[in-house]
């Protein structure tokens, strides 16, 4: 994934042009560039940098580039390293610029025949043959930059959106979208292209969206807009304000898009100050809770719905650190008789602290004989933390989305932080605790890298729109997560989804299997590996469709077209439950847009359930 940002107008865009990047940074930061057109000597002045976009604009202090006319890029790798050669924009003698999201898939075979024509490359990118094929196409067509571009999209195979402009055409931007997203911004005397309406808030407040197939011509003055058949088409005006609060939305289309995207941010937050150099700190839960806890014998989690999922990962987690841990959804727990071993320590787990069925519980628990009682929740000032006498609180900021996803991971971190704690007055040693503590420092990181598979998740999802049902399935603590997987794809696409442990397939749900039952999996490194691709040739065997999402470590052994695999990178195993859980969200999110549902409000549900 990618983000991409033209601009062309009277002043000097170069301002434009970088704060765009730095808004659309989420998409890709391994490298920067910018090209311009400056009309002082009519030449294209380009730059590009490794590393963020702040690299990029030091550079530009040294380095000025300025032009009315210009694109700008920042890359998340796909072809090639990440290096200035292989950075957007890319060149064709020195005329023709391009900026690229997503990917060519038959670039090999045109820069065989480019190469065979004289052209040499420099890059080892897929975006490279569309600098020079338009190069190619405007040198035989007489120098129409349209017709040029229009010629190059007819040969592409792939997703992609693109930005063109040529040093001899200083009156137009050709931007193109076929698979990957791309808007307009509408100014006065002056138009802009970018992958997300967010980057261009700053300048405009009205927008176009490009469809499928979609070129645009963009002047100073006006814009025009081709479909994939060479019609000139109106396509409608959007107001920022009429997006739903683009505000609130930082530019996003839903809040949950926007929450699913702040994840990497807020797990940082809720470990700042929690985790320092390998060391967990004591007094994160309270300054008392270091005395308890070294009391504490066993674990009773309660919770709803998400949040119960994230007390079942816990399960494996605390068990495996040889604490004791039972977990129950708060519905049930609070009318049943139950025993309390002693020193059991009482969690509660709420997105709200509201939720009904979970304050009835732990008022409940209060008579039942716990060693205290400890809440795991968002928001500081609910009913849960006051009559908690343990808080540590998740720093998810607020959650608008009704289906939960940035509160899960921030609960799952402070059950990480929890387990290690408790883990420590269990015999945990300092050095596996360094070694545990450090892997949730990379959090952050191996969260963006999931998140990068956005797009190609958003073309899975095409796989799923016209299905009834799903299966979701993982082992060991990737159970819950295949569970939380399946409770958001039901929520908001209100496709009928189930979770199952990979291995009791074989004890009834198997029968279930066609071509007709999407079949997904997460496929950690980890012990289980090669049961649960064991497991996978049994769907396989009956026909199944497997949608895998895989540690890059991991070889699946499974090929073919009845199996889909992204890899999220090496991902440690103690974290892999919460970096896991992010392709799943987006899943979902990307099914129910397909079928059209209201992501942020589904049928039937509402945030925050305080009625029994
Ligand atoms: C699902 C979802 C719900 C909540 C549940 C508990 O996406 O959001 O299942 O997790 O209603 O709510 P809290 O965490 O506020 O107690």
């Amino acid at each position: 994934m990618c983000g991409i940002v033209g601009a062309i107008g009277e002043r000097n865009m170069t301002p434009i042009l970088l704060e765009g990047l730095r808004r659309l940074e989420y998409r890709g930061y391994d490298s920067a560039g910018i090209v311009t057109l400056d009309q002082r000597d009519n030449q294209l002045h380009r730059v590009r940098t490794v590393g963020k976009v702040q690299t990029l604009a030091e550079r530009l202090q040294q380095e000025p580039a300025r032009g009315s006319l210009g694109l700008a890029h920042t890359r998340w790798a796909t072809h090639g390293e990440p290096s200035e050669r292989n950075a957007h924009p890319h060149l064709s003698n020195n005329s023709i610029a391009v900026v690229h999201n997503g990917i060519i898939e038959n670039y090999q075979e045109l820069k065989t025949k480019l190469t065979a024509a004289g052209y040499q490359f420099v890059s080892d990118t897929d975006t490279e043959v569309v600098a020079h094929l338009t190069d190619q196409h405007l040198r035989q067509n007489g120098g129409d930059l349209l017709a040029a571009v229009r010629q190059t999209a007819a040969q592409l195979t792939g997703a992609y959106s693109l930005g063109v402009m040529c040093r001899d055409d200083p009156d137009r931007l050709i931007a193109a979208r076929a698979g990957s997203p791309l808007v307009l911004g509408i100014g006065i005397e002056e138009h802009f292209i970018a992958s997300d309406v967010f980057a261009l808030v700053p300048v405009t407040q009205s927008f176009v969206f490009l469809e499928e197939g979609d070129i645009a011509e963009v002047q100073r003055e006006r814009f025009t807009i081709y479909d994939r058949d060479g019609n000139a088409v109106e396509r409608p005006l959007s107001y920022a304000g009429q997006m739903g609060g683009t505000a609130g939305k930082s530019g996003y289309r839903h809040f949950m898009l926007k929450e699913i995207f702040e994840q990497p941010t807020v797990v940082a937050e809720t470990l700042e100050g929690r985790v320092h150099q390998g060391r967990l700190l004591e007094d994160s839960f309270g300054p008392e809770a270091g005395p308890l806890f070294d009391q504490v014998q066993g674990v009773h989690i309660v919770a709803c719905g998400t949040s119960y999922h994230a007390g079942l990962v816990a399960r494996y987690w605390l068990e495996n650190l040889g604490i004791p841990c039972t977990v129950e959804v708060a519905s049930e727990y609070r009318y049943r008789r139950s025993v309390t071993p002693p020193n059991t320590l009482f969690v509660t787990i709420s997105q709200s602290g509201e939720t009904a069925d979970t304050l009835a519980a732990l008022r409940a628990a209060k008579e039942r004989g716990y060693l205290t009682t400890l809440a795991i929740c968002n928001v500081a000032e609910s009913s849960l933390v006051r009559e908690s006498a343990l808080t540590l609180l998740t720093r998810a900021g607020r959650e608008i989305g009704v289906a939960s996803t940035k509160a899960f991971t921030t609960q799952l971190v402070a059950l990480r932080l929890l387990a290690l704690l408790l883990g420590r007055c269990h015999g945990l040693s300092e050095s596996d605790e360094t070694a545990l503590a450090r892997d949730l420092e990379l959090l952050p990181k191996a969260l963006e890298r999931a998140l990068a598979l956005h797009e190609a998740i958003e073309r899975m999802a095409e796989s799923f729109a016209e299905k009834h049902h799903a299966l979701f399935l993982g082992r060991g603590p990737q159970y819950p997560i295949a569970m939380e997987g399946a409770l958001k794809l039901k929520e908001i696409s209100y496709i009928h989804a189930e979770a199952y442990p990979a291995g009791e397939l074989k004890h009834g749900p198997l029968a279930l299997v066609d071509a007709d039952m999407p079949v997904v999996c997460v496929l950690p490194k980890d012990g289980l590996l090669e049961k649960v691709l064991s497991n996978l040739q049994e769907v396989r065997a009956r026909g199944g469709e497997l949608f895998l999402f895989a540690d890059s470590e991991v070889d699946t052994h499974l090929s073919g077209v009845s199996t889909h695999v992204l890899s999220l990178g090496a991902v440690p195993e103690s974290i892999a439950p919460i970096v896991f859980t992010v392709p799943l969200q987006l899943l979902a999110y990307h099914v129910a847009i397909l079928k059209g549902t209201d992501v942020d409000q589904p049928r039937n549900l509402a945030k925050s359930v305080t009625v029994e």
